[in-house]
Order: structure tokens, then sequence, then C-alpha cells
């Protein structure tokens, strides 16, 4: 019984203190309170979806890595915008329909890709496709160059893409992991962006241009929006393992 009363009595005292949260910082989700989000294109019909905004950031901040022979994902509109002294851009897609692509490979089957080809692998909101994430960055390490840098974004907090099979979100933690595991941890650096309220507008299909730059640049790495990834293979070439 003495139990029981106790477990009352905090349950009772929990929920007092939970209404005292409440009144004291009330959450007005006014047109925010609704179950499907304002667009289903990830924010284009209303301007430039939220996730965006990070991945120039990322690119901007990494400029100086897309030079040289550069081989990105889907098109080359990374490379153009970002990219200097670039004497190659390669397309990469593993569907074959796709006629901007210069090559057609599975990332995580990418035998066909010679090794050391690249200074520079631009793998934006890609690895969230591939089942074999793994297997897709160490043919990403293998392909690239001694020296050669590669770029990648994933998602963190996002909605799924009903067109293709998505199959992965990321954290920082991951991140950390998967890259260093193949890269090597002294050879990584992981980024990342976003925060509650950025989450919330990219998840209800907002576009960045109804948030102001100060609320796009608040980072909250509870709720990331985005994970930016700049793996370094050593101009050793050498392995993680073999040090
Ligand atoms: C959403 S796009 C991302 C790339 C684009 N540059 C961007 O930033 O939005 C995803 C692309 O990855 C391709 N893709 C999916 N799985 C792949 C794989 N296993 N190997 C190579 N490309 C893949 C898709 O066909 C698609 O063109």
């Amino acid at each position: 019984m003495r139990v029981l009363r106790e477990h009352v009595g905090t349950d009772r005292r929990a929920h007092l203190l939970q209404r005292f949260h409440r009144l004291r910082h009330p959450a007005w989700m006014g047109t925010m309170r609704r179950t499907v989000p304002f667009s289903d294109a990830w924010g284009y019909d209303r301007g430039t979806p939220v996730d965006r905004y990070y991945i120039d950031r990322f690119l901007m901040d990494h400029q100086s890595d897309i030079r040289g022979r550069v081989l990105e994902v889907k098109d080359s509109g990374y490379t153009e915008l970002y990219g200097s002294d670039v004497r190659e851009r390669a397309v990469l897609d593993i569907d074959a329909s796709n006629p901007r692509a210069t090559v057609i490979a599975d990332l995580a089957e990418a035998d066909s890709i010679p090794s050391d080809r690249y200074d520079c692998v631009l793998l934006t909101q890609t690895l969230q496709f591939i089942f074999d994430s793994r297997g897709a960055l160490e043919h990403a390490r293998r392909i690239l160059a001694p020296g050669g840098v590669l770029l990648a974004t994933v998602p963190s907090v996002s909605r799924l893409d009903r067109r293709m099979n998505d199959y992965w979100r990321f954290t920082p933690a991951s991140c950390q992991a998967l890259f260093g595991g193949i890269f090597g941890a002294a050879e990584v650096n992981v980024q990342v962006y976003g925060n509650v309220l950025t989450a919330t507008a990219f998840l209800m299909g907002l576009a960045q241009e109804e948030l102001s730059r100060a609320e796009l640049d608040a980072s909250d790495p509870r709720t990331p929006v985005l994970v930016g990834v700049r793996a370094h293979k050593p101009d050793s070439g050498s392995t993680p393992e073999e040090g």
C-alpha cells in the first residue's frame, strides 16, 4: 500500500511539474498543428529545401578540396558551383537512364572503377540509399587518389524519400565510427548542422527562405538535420589497419 501511495504521489508531483513547464513555456503550435507536411516535395514548391542550406555550407567550408579530377553523384552541379582547377567532371549513377552520368556503377560494388582515380569524390545525400553503406565507402576510398578527399553529406532528422529505397539515417557517432573505420579516425572530420526549429521546419516541408539566417545557423547536436563528413586518403595510400 505504502509503495502504491508513494508511486501515486510521485506521479501526481510529476504531472504537476509537467503542467508547470507547459504553463511557463506555452507552445502555440498554430498552423504547425497538422499531421501532414506543408510540402510533399521537400519544400521545393515553397523555395529551397532546408537541408540544401547545410549542404551548401559544408561544401563552401571545404571548397579547396573540390579540385582536379572530381566524381559527383547524379550530376556535376556542386562541382560546377564550388570546384576550382577542375580537370575532370565525372558523374556517377547506378541509374543507367541518367543522361548526365559518365560512370554507371553501384558504388557498393564498383570494381569497374579504377583505383586511385579521383582527387575528390562528392557524395551528397546518397549514402542513405545504399544498403551496404560500408561497402560503398570502401570503394569511395579505393577510387580516391592518394591525398584525395571524400566530401559526404547524409540526412539525420529527415523525412523518407519514397522515390527510392531509403535505408538509413545517420548520427555524428555513426558517421565517426563508419567513416573512421575505413579512412582512419584521424583522417575523418564530422560536422553537424541544424537545430530543433530547422529540423521541424524541414520535416514540415517549409523552405529555407521561411527561416532567418540566425535560425538556420544555430547548431544543436541533439537534433541535427544533416551530418557532413570530410574523409582524407593519406598520401601513402596505406589502409588504417596498416597504419
Ligand atoms: C538524391 S540523389 C543525391 C545526389 C545529388 N548530387 C544530390 O546532392 O541531391 C541520389 C542519387 O544516388 C543514386 N544512387 C542510389 N544508389 C546508388 C548506388 N548504390 N550507387 C551509385 N549511385 C546510387 C541515385 O540514382 C540518385 O541519382
